[in-house]
C-alpha cells in the first residue's frame, strides 16, 4: 500500500467513526438527554417511539450492541491471526492491520457505548467499564 492509500484509509476510518458518533448523537439527542428514570414513562408519542428503538434491548440499541461486539471481535482476531500465522504474511504489512484493529475496536466500542444508552450502573456495567479500560490501555 503506498502513502496515498494509507492516508486515504486512515482518513476514511476517522470519518466513519466521527460520522457514527455525530449521527447517533444527533438522531437520539432528545432521548439521550432525558433523565434515565423518565425514559420509561415518556408520554410524548415521538419520545416513546425513540425509547422503543434506542433503549439497550430496543431494535437499534440491541443491534448496536450486537454489531459493536462483532466489530471488536473482527478487529481483534484479524490482527491476531495476521500477526501469528506465516501464511497470512502476504496480506499487507502488519502496521496496516494494526490501523484496522484500532479502527474496528474503536468503532465497535462507540457502538457499544450507544447500546448502553448512557445508562451506567448495575453488574452488567462492569463489562462496559472493562471495555473502557482495555480501550484506554490500547491508546
Ligand atoms: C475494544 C477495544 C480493544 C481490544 C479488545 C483490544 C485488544 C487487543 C489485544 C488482545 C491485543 C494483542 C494482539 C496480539 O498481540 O495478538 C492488542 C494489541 C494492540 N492494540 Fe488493541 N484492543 C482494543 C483497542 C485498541 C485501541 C483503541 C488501540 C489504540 C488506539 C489499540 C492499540 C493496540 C496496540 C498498539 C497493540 C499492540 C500491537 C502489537 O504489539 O503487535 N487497541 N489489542
Amino acid at each position: 500500500m503506498n502513502q496515498f492509500f494509507h492516508k486515504l484509509s486512515i482518513s476514511l476510518y476517522f470519518i466513519i467513526i466521527i460520522a457514527t458518533i455525530l449521527g447517533l448523537s444527533y438522531y437520539g439527542r432528545a432521548y439521550y438527554n432525558l433523565p434515565i428514570e423518565e425514559r420509561y414513562y415518556t408520554s410524548t408519542g415521538e419520545l416513546n417511539q425513540m425509547h422503543k428503538l434506542l433503549y439497550p434491548s430496543g431494535y437499534i440499541g440491541h443491534n448496536l450492541g450486537i454489531y459493536g461486539t462483532i466489530f471488536i471481535l473482527l478487529g481483534l482476531f484479524s490482527y491476531m491471526i495476521r500477526k501469528r500465522y506465516k501464511i497470512f504474511m502476504e496480506l499487507g504489512a502488519l502496521k496496516y492491520w494494526l490501523d484496522f484493529h484500532i479502527f474496528l475496536c474503536t468503532l465497535g466500542s462507540v457502538m457499544v457505548l450507544f447500546h448502553t444508552s448512557f445508562k451506567f450502573g448495575g453488574i452488567i456495567s462492569i463489562g462496559f467499564w472493562s471495555l473502557v479500560i482495555v480501550w484506554v490501555s490500547g491508546l
